[in-house]
Formats: structure tokens, sequence, C-alpha cells
């Protein structure tokens, strides 16, 4: 199908349910958000330490039609005011997102209107099209989640070249992981970001991994494991140590490597444009730090509001409007991609 780029307004309802929210949102054009509805299960499972995939898929059936309503009913739109329907069909759990794709592809078929799946990627990148409407490709992007860490240059509206990406964990993961070793909790990367404002960030020297031959990669697990070695360290011969101590020196470390990381690329391939993506670009640390590191260069630096960083469906309407005007369609046979590949 050619895509239709002759309307002034084109409007998306966009859902997202990748991971543990279950989100709908209405976009018009990318960047104006009409409404963004999350309904969050963060309450459940942090019951169990973090996310239990049966659980999450449950929850988004229960939730996913009344989630839906509500964005529709806050915009004041109704299914045949849409121009298409977006959905995240990969990366994420595959229970969980095909709560979504089943709910989309319904609706793209009851209402006749045209179905586009989604990078659920694609969509943290896109957040910035929100929060910055002067923002306009290219740029550099660090996407920093629970799940991903990506170093990506945004060539053009839907056009990804990845630079690096973890060779381990997610730098999400290791805030969550060592979150859960002193005592706070899930999800553990907020936690770390207040109680590090209690610390020394110069208190303990955890280690920066460098991965040889492939300098825009990163791999947390490293730091992970000496934050798990220190404070195994400390309780085998009896010695106090301070958790404030280790969120903030933790901390450091990790966004040391992603600020750093960031602006080698960005040097490396003349790129003066940098924005941040996903949950971990709530943190303030990297915030603070990735700000000051593009002002000393002189280099833009563009973020979304926090809300916008973590799991949401107006993302995905912002990823996926440029999709939609790129002329990408969807037949129902779309399928969800739990491993789906950025840039590939
Ligand atoms: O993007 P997101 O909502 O979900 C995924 O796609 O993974 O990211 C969630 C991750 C979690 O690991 C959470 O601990 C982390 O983002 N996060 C933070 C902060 N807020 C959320 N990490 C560090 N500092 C924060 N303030
Ligand atoms: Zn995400």
């Amino acid at each position: 199908m050619r895509p239709d780029n002759s309307k002034e307004e084109i409007t998306v309802l966009a859902i997202e349910s990748s991971c543990d929210e279950t989100a709908a949102a209405v976009v018009v054009n990318g960047r104006d958000v009409r409404s963004n509805i999350i309904a969050s299960q963060i309450d459940i499972h942090k019951l169990y330490g973090g996310v239990v995939p049966e659980i999450a898929s449950r929850k988004h059936i229960e939730k996913i039609n009344q989630v839906i309503a509500e964005a529709l009913s806050a915009a004041d739109k109704t299914f045949a005011d849409m121009d298409a329907i977006c959905v995240t069909y990969g990366p994420g759990l595959v229970g969980a997102l095909l709560v979504g794709v089943g709910a989309a592809k319904a609706i793209s078929y009851a209402a006749g209107k045209p179905l586009v799946g989604v990078h659920h990627i694609e969509g943290h990148i896109s957040a910035n099209y929100i929060a910055n409407p002067e923002l306009q490709p290219p740029f550099l992007c660090l996407v920093a989640s629970g799940g991903h860490s990506h170093l990506v240059i945004v060539r053009d509206y839907g056009q990804y070249e990845v630079l690096g990406r973890t060779r381990d964990d997610a730098a999400g993961e290791a805030f969550d992981k060592v979150a859960r070793a002193i005592g706070l909790g899930y999800p553990g990367g907020p936690k770390i970001d207040r109680l590090a404002k209690e610390g020394n960030p110069e208190a303990i020297e955890f280690p920066r991994a460098a991965i040889e031959g492939a300098p825009y990669d990163f791999s947390f697990s490293g730091v992970k494991s000496a934050v798990l070695n220190y404070i195994n360290g400390c309780r085998m011969k009896q010695e106090a140590y301070s958790e404030a101590d280790i969120a903030a020196s933790f901390q450091k470390a990790v966004v040391e490597v992603l600020v750093d990381h960031t602006m080698l690329a960005a040097e490396d391939y003349h790129i003066q444009k940098i924005a941040i993506a996903g949950g971990v670009a709530c943190n303030s640390g990297l915030r603070e730090g990735m700000r000051a590191a593009c002002e000393a260069r002189g280099y833009d630096f563009y973020l979304p509001t926090p809300e916008l960083c973590t799991d949401n469906a107006a993302m995905i309407g912002a990823a996926g409007y440029y999709d939609y005007r790129n002329g990408i369609r969807h037949g129902l046979d779309l399928n969800a991609v739990p491993g789906l590949k950025l840039g590939e």
C-alpha cells in the first residue's frame, strides 16, 4: 500500500504491552499526544522481586480493553477517527506482546484501519520527538532500559544504525540487580537514583568495562558483580558498609561508561546532536552527566520527560506515525517477535 501523505493530520491509536505496563495513546502527527494511558503492574511484580511473565500476560489481558477505551475517550476520539493502529510487536516478553498485537489486529480488522507494527526501541528513541518538537534526524541516541543498552545513529525517520549494544546485562538490569542486593526492592533504578543523592560517589571504585575492538559496546555484569563482591566482603569481615555510598559509586560507574561511550561515538561519527532514551534516561546522574558532557563540547542535547522515558504508548504512536508515513503496513498475520533486532 502506498503511504497516504496527503492528509494534514494523521491520528494513530498506539498500543504497548511488551513488559509490565499496559498502555494506549492517541497521537497526532507523531508529536502531539492527545492521550497517554498507562496501567502499571509494578505493585504485583514487586512482590516477586521482578517481572513474572505469566502474570504480566494475564494482567495485560485484564486491562487492555479498558486502557484503549480510556485513551480514546481522553482524546475525545473513536476508532473511526484513527488513520492507523500502531502496536509494539517486539522485542519483549512474548506472552505480553501477544496481548497488544492481538488487540491491535482485532481493532484493525473490525474498524478497517491499517495496522503498523512498531519496534519497541524505535518507540523509546521516538519519545524524543514528542518532548523536543524541533528535533530532526540525524542524531545519536543512547537507549538504556531494563532490557536494552544501545548506541544508535538515527540517520532518518525509521532508519537506524546500531553502533553498539550490551554484551551481557542491560544498564537498567544492573540497576535492578544492585538494588536487590542492597535490599531496595523492584524496580531498583529509581530507588538507587534517590539513595545515591545521599552517598559519596567517590567512596568506592567500581570497574568501568571496556571491550577490546568494540569501543561502543557495553558490559555491565562486571560492575554488578563487583558491587555484590564488595557487599559480601564487608559482611564476611563483619564491617559496616554504607548503602548510599554503594548506590552513588555504582551509579557514577555506570553513568560514566554511558556518557563516555556516547561522547566517543559522537566524536568518531561527527554528530553534534545527542539524545537519550529508555527507563534509565530518567536517572538524574545520567541526565546531568550527559548534559554536562554535551555542553562542554557544544553539542545539542535532547531528552524526553521522565514519564516518556519509561514504557508508554505515546512513544509507540510517535514511532508508528513515521513508520506509517514511510509506507509500513502489516497484515493480520503480524506476530509478536520477542527477539526483534533494531537496524537489521
Ligand atoms: O524502558 P523501561 O521502562 O522498560 C524496558 O523497556 O526495559 O525501563 C525500565 C528500567 C528498569 O530497569 C528501571 O530500574 C530503570 O529503567 N529505571 C531507572 C530509573 N528509572 C527507571 N534506572 C536508573 N535510574 C532511574 N531513575
Ligand atoms: Zn522499554
